[in-house]
Order: structure tokens, then sequence, then C-alpha cells
């Protein structure tokens, strides 16, 4: 008997980019099933951001092709990617710095909701700061709805950088080592949000830290100079032995 199609959320098949003489991403295969939480983990420069990047339309592979939801999403736009439901957490912080943190949520939650029709104007407005609303209460970021962006913790600024790509209500999420320079305990309550999540939502995230990945992630695909070497559950990743050599030992 064959087995059941798997229901992938995402799917992106032989990618291939090349920056001058670096091959960033060479030939990869990536499948992500709805509902799960994948991880993407590697040394510095082994190709972790471009291969999201080519997923999410900030980089044109130079081969291969990206399904998203069933449908070829190759050498899209991210505006065009995002409005059919894929959203991005940046490695790099990308919060209007003047603004609240209410506002830098509202303009994503509003830019999301111009697909909607609303009778009204006044009920679309509504709409839109009853989800921005949600969107810091789940964030854990509704006690700072007034602060200025530039003025929160590091921990915080990155909490609303996840809550901007949250406002546009995506199917899937992809999150740039969302824990990156957090403290301890600011690392403990990203990675529960990101599991809370994960409840309603499929989540790509690419993370450093090995003791959260091997926490949380359903699947981990192991990259290294551009391609994969290896893909598996946690326990596998561990018990692999080249996994270690270039991540355990820190050899490579
Ligand atoms: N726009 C670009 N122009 C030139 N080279 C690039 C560009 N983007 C990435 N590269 C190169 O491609 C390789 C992979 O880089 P990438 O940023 O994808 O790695 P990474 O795994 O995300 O690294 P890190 O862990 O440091 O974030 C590196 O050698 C990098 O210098
Ligand atoms: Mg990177």
């Amino acid at each position: 008997m064959s087995e059941p199609a798997r229901d992938l959320i995402l799917r992106a098949v032989g990618l291939d980019r090349s920056f001058g003489g670096i091959h960033a991403i060479d030939d990869v295969t990536l499948e992500v099933p709805r509902g799960s939480l994948h991880a993407v983990i590697g040394p510095n420069g082994s190709g972790k951001t471009t291969l999201f990047n080519l997923i999410t339309g900030h980089t044109r592979p130079h081969a291969g092709r990206v399904e998203f939801d069933g449908h070829d999403i190759t050498g899209m736009s991210y505006s065009k990617v995002a409005r059919r439901g894929l959203a991005k957490s940046y490695q790099i912080t990308t919060v209007f710095p003047l603004l609240t943190v209410f506002e830098n949520v509202r303009i994503a939650a509003q830019a999301a909701a111009h697909s909607y029709v609303f009778w009204r104007p006044a009920d679309g407005i509504k709409a839109v700061v009853r989800h921005t609303e949600e969107v810091l209460e789940r964030t854990g970021l509704a006690d700072e709805r007034h602060t200025i962006a530039s003025n929160l913790s590091h921990g915080d600024q990155r909490r609303l950088d996840l809550a901007i790509a949250l406002a546009t209500s995506p199917r899937l999420l992809l999150l740039d080592e969302p824990t990156a320079g957090m403290s301890p305990a600011d690392t403990a309550a990203t990675i529960e949000l990101v599991r809370e999540l994960n409840r309603d939502l499929t989540v790509l995230m690419i993370e450093h830290k090995m003791d959260v990945i091997l926490s949380i992630a359903d699947t981990i695909t192991v990259l290294h100079q551009g391609s994969t070497l290896f893909e598996g559950t946690p326990d596998e990743v561990k018990s692999h032995p080249e996994v270690q050599e270039v991540y355990l030992t820190g050899s490579l």
C-alpha cells in the first residue's frame, strides 16, 4: 500500500542560489507539513537566511521551485507571498522606531486587512484595532502598547517583530533567530510563545541555540555549506555523528 500524501504547507524543491563565486544554497529541498514546527540549523554562513529569502521572495532562486499551500510562488514578491498567508520575522529588527508598539502592530494589521471588504469604513477600522489588541495580548506586549518602540528592551523589540508578523494573520510563520541576543529568561519566554503560536499555525524557524531547537522542533534540517547535511527528529539529530561533529565539538 502506498503512503498517503502528506499535507504540506510549504514545499521547496531543488533550490539553488549563488552570489558571485559563493554557492550559498546548493540544491536544497525542504518539505514542511501543515501544523508542524520545523527548524533549520547550521553554522554561520551555511545558507539559512538565504534559504528563507528564497522562500519569501526576497531573493530569486537561480533554480528550483517554491510551493506554498499547493501554489507555485517561485519568484513572487514578498508582498504577494505575504498576502497569501506567509509571514516572516526578521533577523534584523524592522520596527518603526519612533512609533508606539500599538501603532507598529496596527500598521501591519491594516496592511493585511486590505483584502477584506467591509460595508462601512468604521467597521474596518474597528476590526483592525480589535485584531491589534488580540496580537498584543498574545505576544505579551499589551502593557507596552504606548511605549515608543525604540525604548523597548531588546527582548520586547524582538517580541514586537513577532507581533508585526502575526498581525498579518499568517498560516506559515518564518522566524529567523527569534531569540538572538536574548537573556535566558527572554529566550525561555519567546520559546513558550512560539510553542503557543504553533498550536494554530505552522512555524519554520532558524535558531542557533541547540538546546532550544532540540526541545521544541518536530523536525530539524541541518544545513552545511549550502546543502542539507541531515534532516530528522531532535533525537535523530542529536545522535547523528556528522551533526555532532559540526555542532557539538565545534570542529567545523
Ligand atoms: N546578498 C548577498 N551577497 C553576497 N553574498 C551573500 C549574500 N547573502 C548571503 N551571502 C553569502 O552566502 C552565504 C550564506 O549566507 P547566509 O546569510 O544565508 O548564512 P546564514 O546561515 O544565515 O548565516 P548566519 O548564521 O551568520 O546568519 C555566506 O557566505 C554569505 O556571505
Ligand atoms: Mg542568517
